[in-house]
């Protein structure tokens, strides 16, 4: 029997690509640039299987075509707000994410930019690039001690709740949480988590809050000016979430305004493009989209991909099935 022809759409670590082609008729994406909407229209026509990324459009329009060939989308990556479900689940096409694996590398980043931010290691290591450091004093580029303070975590899933562990066992943070359905009791007791009912709630009553929801339409802008003009003074704000979850123009403006103390953003709205307003604050830390961006995970990502993928064509639901 013939293998099923899979496209993957970006480059994967050797290790996945070789399991790959054991299993599938590959077809890599060797320039390794993001498909266009024709690209992935054609691909849809032509492959059985299509493993894409947070980076390729498969919104609504992307499936409006005839003689769909294309059976199951198995997403490298967790996040799927970049795949319109509803359409593909209208032409019978599966779709599958890559849960668990990053959970850890992607709590690692945000508690990155949370001491970078609180401790402005960006602005300090700018210092030091273009040669200004005068040297030691007491006064120097004072931060924010993170040890003890109350960290709002918004989205409480297996990333949240590793985000949770870093901060309440690693820095003795108290921990409240924002999550649109009732986390159990036992959940939240392992990190003596409090849930409030509001995420204007949280950006009150919390020093730091991190994102961890996921994006689209029902979380966009979910931070806005509004809630961010209501927020605790001294606020610092983290985003490994989607760049979508934040209105980043009333970002800047907050940050331009000390409205609130600092940020971190590992995803943007529209990236790789940067909304140009966010580049004159210095009180905000930028990273390029690194969340699940080691080895390790990069690797188990395709090979959880490539597991969903197998189990279909096997028959089977697959174990990360999301529509
Ligand atoms: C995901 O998996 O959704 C990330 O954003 C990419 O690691």
């Amino acid at each position: 029997m013939s293998k099923p022809k899979l496209l993957i759409t970006r480059r994967w670590p050797k290790a996945v690509e070789e399991a790959a082609e054991q299993d599938f008729d590959v077809t890599l994406n060797e320039k390794d640039i993001p498909l266009t909407i024709e690209d992935m229209q054609s691909a849809l026509k032509n492959y059985d299987a299509i493993s894409p990324t947070v980076t390729d459009v498969l919104n609504s329009q992307a499936f409006e075509i005839q003689n769909v060939r294309c059976k199951i989308l198995c997403n490298y990556g967790v996040g799927y707000s970049h795949i319109d479900l509803p359409s593909a689940e209208n032409l019978g096409i599966c779709v599958t994410n890559t849960p668990d694996v990053l959970s850890d590398c992607t709590a690692d980043i945000a508690m990155t930019l949370l001491l970078m931010a609180a401790r402005r290691a960006g602005e300090g290591e700018r210092e030091l690039r273009a040669n200004k450091w005068i040297g030691w004093r007491p006064t120097h580029m004072i931060g924010a001690k993170v040890t003890g303070k109350t960290l709002g975590i918004i989205g409480f899933g297996r990333i949240g709740q590793a985000m949770a562990s870093r901060a309440h066992f690693g820095f003795g943070m108290k921990i409240k949480i924002f999550s649109r359905s009732k986390v159990s009791d036992d959940v939240l007791s392992k990190y003596n988590a409090e849930q409030l009912n509001s995420v204007d709630n949280l950006l009150k009553q919390c020093d730091f809050v991190s994102l961890h929801c996921p994006g689209g339409e029902p979380n966009r802008h979910l931070i806005n000016s509004s809630n961010l003009s209501q927020s605790k003074r001294d606020l610092i704000l983290v985003n490994t979430a989607r760049g979508e979850v934040v209105d980043e123009v009333a970002l800047a403006d907050a940050l331009k305004n000390k409205v609130i103390r600092a940020a971190g953003l590992d995803v943007f709205d529209g990236e790789p493009k940067i909304n140009p307003v966010l580049l004159l604050a210095p009180n905000l830390v930028m990273l390029p989209h690194l969340g699940s961006a080691t080895l390790e995970t990069r690797e188990e990502m395709g090979f959880r991909a490539l597991q969903n993928c197998k189990a279909f064509f096997k028959g089977e639901v697959p174990l990360d099935k999301v529509a």
